[in-house]
């Protein structure tokens, strides 16, 4: 397979930045060809600003500001055009980053804003016209994995945790991202009390991080329900007869 590894790390000798050195390593020798967008290493700019999208003058009220047209118009800025073409590239992206404030760092939800465009990660429209989204999109087929470190340990980020359960955590960088662009979510690999940890235990995770990345290829996606599966009415919203009386992001996988 073709696996790029986006990496969102200041520090490359953090535990972050061994486990991607780690992980590389593993996918190479299990024979697959990767790449690397190290974001900091390539002091990405995260920030959409005008020159991402175009808008004629004029004082009326523009509805989607910020969609960028640019893609159509074949007018995108290299830095975007070239890890379009990295993710085009790959069949499978793993996207690893330390948890800072319950989500990710600026600079890779900067990545996303800016290289997922209009047209080519979302708003791509199939052959009837339907926009294609959950499970079907501009990136369908590709498997995406995210690799975490995160300072709480593992109870505290269960079902009834302080910290925030992980799976809900992740909800919007696995449903709203991957699944939306027509990713499959490959579960989540997640480095818990990952302040604490000793030599040894280092030995551990990256070994658990090997194994995981052996299974890349095979492992059951998370299982998301699909936009066209049925499962959700014309507002897409779940139909009232799955799941009665439950509610929450749990409900959208099956
Ligand atoms: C700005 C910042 C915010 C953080 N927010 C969280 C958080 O919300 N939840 C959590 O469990 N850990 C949080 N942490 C701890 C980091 O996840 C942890 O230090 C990191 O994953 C350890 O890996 P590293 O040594 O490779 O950086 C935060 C750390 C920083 C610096």
């Amino acid at each position: 397979m073709n696996v790029l590894w986006i990496f969102a790390h200041p520090e490359p000798r953090s535990l972050s930045g061994a486990l991607r050195d780690e992980g590389l390593r593993a996918l190479r020798e299990l024979g697959h060809d990767t790449r690397q967008s190290d974001l900091y290493a390539m002091r990405w700019n995260p920030v959409v600003d005008g020159g991402d999208f175009r808008h004629d003058g004029g004082r009326r009220l523009i509805v989607g500001a910020t969609s960028q047209r640019a893609y159509s118009e074949g007018t995108l800025s290299d830095d975007i055009r070239t890890e379009q073409e990295k993710l085009v590239w790959a069949d499978a992206l793993i996207v690893q980053y330390p948890l800072w404030w319950f989500g990710m760092p600026a600079i890779l939800k900067g990545w996303f804003d800016r290289v997922f465009v209009k047209g080519f990660a979302y708003g791509v429209k199939g052959p009837d016209g339907r926009t294609l989204r959950y499970g079907d999109g501009g990136l369908a087929g590709k498997r995406a994995m995210a690799v975490l470190t995160v300072g709480a340990p593992e109870a505290g980020m269960g079902p009834r945790g302080a910290h925030g359960d992980i799976g809900d955590l992740l909800f919007p960088l696995q449903h709203g991202i991957f699944w939306y662009s027509g990713m499959s979510a490959v579960p989540p690999h997640v480095i818990y009390g990952a302040d604490r940890l000793s030599d040894d235990a280092y030995e551990d995770h990256a070994a658990a991080l090997r194994k995981r990345l052996a299974s890349l290829p095979t492992e059951e996606p998370i299982p998301f329900r699909r936009e066209t599966g049925g499962d959700y009415d014309e507002s897409l919203v779940l139909r009232p007869d799955i799941l009665p009386g439950r509610s929450g992001l749990a409900v959208h996988c099956a």
